[in-house]
């Protein structure tokens, strides 16, 4: 058989690297709601990517499903505009050739007969493109439609694997995954009566990133940092995922929405699981999956409101952005005066297991803050005993291990070192490794990792249903609590521009403060 370790040189001419190669097969790529925002920012783009890098099969074919009434050759123009929006240099061979795999069927989903239609469009395509019936269908529709739609097209057969996953048919479906735990439950029961969880896909787009799949790599290919990796060495772990920018133009989706469905519910639950979970027994997708859910499963009940609150929910008020006037959230077009919806959370979590018991996990994410950072930040303990007189152990800064989600990808550990002089002299200093200095390349765009794991239907990177339904269990009692009828848990307001309310800092122990790089905050 052959060996599917290579022994690469292709990051760049100095880094050899051991990676696995996986090729694709034939599959039609069907996207609904090809229209929209997600499939032009990042689908077609993504998937012209991979075609261009002759990282898909020969055998491919990508066909937009919509309301709106274009013509094939209507959505080629859509199609070829929008990669080139993305990417201007974009080889217009390689763009003309993919443009003639792209096909448009238009229609409205509720009408049984464009639902028929589209079987037959399909089954043509799968013959003449030579992709064996495989199909990978997408929804970059609004949520409510998931249910709906999927129940239709299984009924009209076009979901069915007759024998065991061949051929394959494959949904992929885009967060938020309900809008709490009894939505997200009735979902999973609505979706299991006509599909199997192995045919699911939940995108969370963070697990696409290459940061944030090495912190697997760093903690379980590594073994210095597993054996510290616990109560007994780390002191508190934070989580920052912040934003200078809103919420662009999705106003509707935003205001019933909020910050902790759009972002703390999938996104951060998700950094938090990869960075507390024990070591899975392979890399394998039940195998990481289980380990997730139970990481999640063993975080404390937040307390949302009154005092001692674990959990903290902000609004952005006018201020200064990069030297800009902005409004704040209520005087943003669209949003309704009275808005109470959070655009920033920030929270304080305790995960009650033998690992890490008495370690605080401070997390937040915001609309509207100081600058664009996405970082894990792991503070070791002080040494106990300082031998450097007259320093104290308390002046001694605690070693931190600072994972770079983004921007300036990449890891920083910072340690105490000598300075050059004098007999005491002692100074932080930075280890740093940026991952475009080292492999001198940019980081793939999170989708397109995303969307050739689904088709070779590698499921890791996505969210199984357990997975989603702790995550809401967790935070649905917080929600609860937030909008209960004459509810005491504040919505704090933060200047746009700063680094959150104020009332955040009230999250953290008495020995602990915020930690980021650059700028102090
Ligand atoms: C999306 C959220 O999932 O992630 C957006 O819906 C947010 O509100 C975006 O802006 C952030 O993604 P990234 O990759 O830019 O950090």
């Amino acid at each position: 058989m052959e060996n599917p370790i290579l022994n690469l040189s292709a990051v760049s001419a100095e880094t050899v690297g051991f990676c696995t190669l996986e090729t694709p097969g034939p599959a039609g790529f069907i996207i609904f709601g090809a229209s929209g925002n997600l499939a032009r920012r990042k689908l077609l783009p993504s998937l012209f990517n991979l075609a261009s890098r002759g990282l898909l099969s020969e055998s491919y074919y990508v066909t937009g499903v919509g309301r709106s009434p274009w013509s094939d050759e209507a959505f080629r123009e859509q199609v070829g505009s929008a990669i080139l929006n993305e990417d201007p240099t974009s080889d217009r061979q390689a763009l003309q050739a993919f443009l003639e795999h792209c096909r448009y069927v238009s229609g409205h989903y509720e009408d049984a007969e464009f639902i028929l239609n589209l079987g037959r469009v399909l089954d043509v395509l799968d013959h003449t493109r030579g992709t064996q019936g495989n199909r990978v269908y997408y929804f970059a529709l609004p949520p409510t439609e998931y249910a709906g739609i999927t129940q239709k097209i299984s009924q009209a057969g076009l979901t069915a694997e007759p024998a065991a996953g061949t051929p394959f048919r494959r949904l992929v479906y885009e967060k938020p995954y309900g809008h709490d735990w009894e939505s997200a439950v009735a979902l999973d029961h609505s979706l299991h009566e006509v599909i199997k969880e192995s045919q699911i896909y939940r995108m969370d787009h963070y697990l696409g990133k290459d940061t944030v799949q090495n912190i697997l790599m760093f903690r379980f290919a590594n073994s210095i940092f597993e054996s510290v990796w616990n109560r007994r060495y780390i002191d508190q772990v934070q989580i920052v995922v912040a934003e200078s920018l809103g919420f662009e133009n999705r106003v509707g989706y935003y205001d019933q929405s909020g910050q902790l469905r759009d972002m703390f519910q999938s996104h951060l639950m998700q950094l938090l699981a990869l960075v507390a979970m024990e070591p899975p027994a392979s890399f394998q997708a039940d195998r990481v999956r289980d380990e997730k859910v139970k990481v999640l499963r063993a975080i404390r009940p937040l307390n949302a409101g009154g005092t001692n609150t674990d959990i903290v929910r902000g609004q952005y008020a006018p201020g200064l952005l990069e030297g800009q006037t902005v409004p704040g959230y209520l005087g943003e077009v669209g949003v309704p005066p009275n808005s109470r919806t959070e655009t920033y959370v920030g929270a304080k979590l305790w995960i009650d297991n033998w690992r890490w018991q008495g370690v605080p996990f401070y997390i937040r994410t915001g609309k509207r803050l100081a600058r664009k950072v996405s970082e894990i930040i792991i503070v070791f303990k002080r040494v106990p005993v300082s031998m450097f007189f007259p320093l104290e152990a308390a002046d001694l800064p605690p070693t931190t291990l600072r994972l770079r989600i983004q921007p300036e990808e990449g890891i920083d550990l910072t340690v105490n070192t000598k300075l050059p002089g004098m007999k005491v002299c002692l100074t932080p200093l930075d280890l740093k490794f940026r991952y475009r200095e080292t492999f001198g390349i940019k980081t793939p765009c999170a989708y397109e990792r995303l969307l050739l794991d689904i088709l070779v239907g590698d499921q890791t990177l996505f969210w199984r249903h357990d997975d989603v339904e702790a995550a809401w269990a967790l935070l649905t009692p917080v929600l609860q609590q937030w909008g209960a009828p004459g509810n005491a848990a504040p919505l704090s307001t933060y200047p746009a521009g700063s680094w959150g309310p104020a009332e955040a800092d009230g999250l953290l122990e008495p020995q602990h403060q915020w930690r980021l790089s650059g700028r102090a905050e």
